[in-house]
């Protein structure tokens, strides 16, 4: 009852914006939202075993180590004696030890030994610890509170006669603008324009569509001829699509995972795995010339596409085979829509729908769990999963016919 003795109203749930889904600190709607789900968080092959590593996911710092058994563990940030990063400590069996005053604690978070106290008191220090293991080359963490939920698989990306090829970036702009780009493939034909093999837009820009799913949204790029691309976005922030050949030696759509997972609320890193289906000799050809790509990159790519936005240097003069020209290319119109995208000031059409697609489904289940209502349960079914429909064939012998660089991949 209030003080005039009228019942009391339920207190009126906020009107979510776009903006909201931008901010995910712990407490935040799209936050409480995001750590519903697990999330790949590092390459696998880059913690090794004994080792750890500081790292940053929506806002909140960790300590992520692999013990000497191989396990990874995460950990918070911070020894909750003085408050000194554990990264720079030192792993022990199973264990993380400060490299402060020594305290160490066991993979559940117990503290086991605190060696500058005469009495120690080991019961009463606790480190937070979260679930994390390894799945397709990342190490996948789950983030919120209680239980986890079931891990998702991707059958299809465990056993196939070929290898996975990782891939990652970090993006100086809000998850949010790079997950809009994700499904767009209307930008393909324009921002990736003088990428090697890129769909030319104005030869054909596809029309774009999209319904909702039941693991998140099937989108539609339709070229003439009933030729269409299928992408598949999982919720909350995964894509599953065939991607453009990247490699001389094996000239086909690569089929890809991707999640886009918050750094911060001004950057992000893109986690990438491709199904590449070659063995044998072909694979250790294709991981030879993967490895020379890599060596010949010349810089970062985020430090290329912030001087290309700041007017120091031109798209058109970078090298494809020197530098990460798709991601550079992604990151400039990315990061060119500012930081945290302004969604007041857009302008909408129907090649949006994609987008919009998704900002409803998003706020209609952020809307749910604000209420503690019923939120839908999202289900990847391989079976179900179609990733084109017609001829890639004709789609690329159109553009050749349209194209006068003659350029696009065969
Ligand atoms: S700060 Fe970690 S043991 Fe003192
Ligand atoms: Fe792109």
């Amino acid at each position: 009852m209030s003080s005039n003795g009228t019942p009391e109203q339920p207190a009126a749930l906020p009107r979510l914006k776009p903006a909201d889904f931008q901010r995910t600190g712990p407490g935040t709607p799209a936050g409480r939202f995001m750590r519903l789900f697990w999330h790949p968080v590092f390459h696998s092959a880059d913690l090794k075993p004994g080792k750890a590593k500081p790292i940053k996911i929506m806002n909140v710092q960790y300590t992520l180590y692999r013990g000497e058994d191989g396990q990874p563990h995460l950990t918070q940030f911070r020894c909750p004696h003085r408050g000194t990063q554990l990264s720079v400590g030192w792993v022990e069996g199973d264990s993380i030890r400060c490299r402060y005053h020594g305290w160490k604690f066991g993979s559940s978070g117990a503290c086991e030994a605190q060696p500058a106290e005469p009495k120690p008191f080991l019961d009463r220090i606790k480190l937070e610890t979260y679930p994390c293991r390894d799945y397709l080359g990342f190490v996948f963490a789950y983030l919120g509170d209680g239980e986890p939920p079931e891990m998702p698989r991707y059958p299809e990306f465990e056993n196939f006669d070929g290898i996975l090829d990782h891939d990652s970036c970090v993006r100086g702009c809000n998850y949010f603008n790079d997950m809009d780009n994700g499904g767009d493939h209307a930008h393909s034909g324009f921002a990736h324009r003088n990428n090697p093999g890129a769909f030319d837009g104005f030869a054909e820009c596809p029309v774009m569509d999209a319904e909702e799913s039941d693991w998140g949204m099937t989108i539609y790029t339709q070229f003439s001829g009933d030729n269409t691309r299928i992408s598949q976005f999982g919720m909350p922030n995964i894509m599953h699509f065939k991607g453009q050949p990247i490699d001389p030696g094996v000239a086909i759509f690569r089929e890809l995972l991707s999640w886009w997972v918050p750094i911060d609320d001004e950057s992000h890193m893109l986690f990438l795995v491709a199904r590449v289906e070659v063995t044998g000799d072909k694979a250790r050809e294709y991981l030879e010339r993967k490895e020379r790509r890599l060596a010949a990159r010349i810089s970062d790519g985020m430090e290329i596409a912030m001087r290309v936005l700041r007017g120091e240097l031109e798209l058109d003069e970078l090298d494809p085979e020197t530098c990460q020209l798709l991601h550079i290319q992604d990151h400039v119109v990315q990061v060119g829509q500012g930081v945290l995208a302004n969604y007041d000031a857009e302008n909408l059409g129907r090649s949006d729908r994609q987008m919009v697609l998704r900002r409803r489904i998003w706020t209609r289940e952020l809307t749910a769990m604000l209420a503690g209502a019923p939120m839908k349960r999202w289900h990847h079914d391989p079976t179900k999963i179609k990733l084109w429909r017609g001829s890639l064939e004709q789609v690329y012998e159109k553009q050749r016919e349209l194209r006068s660089d003659q350029t696009v991949i065969s």
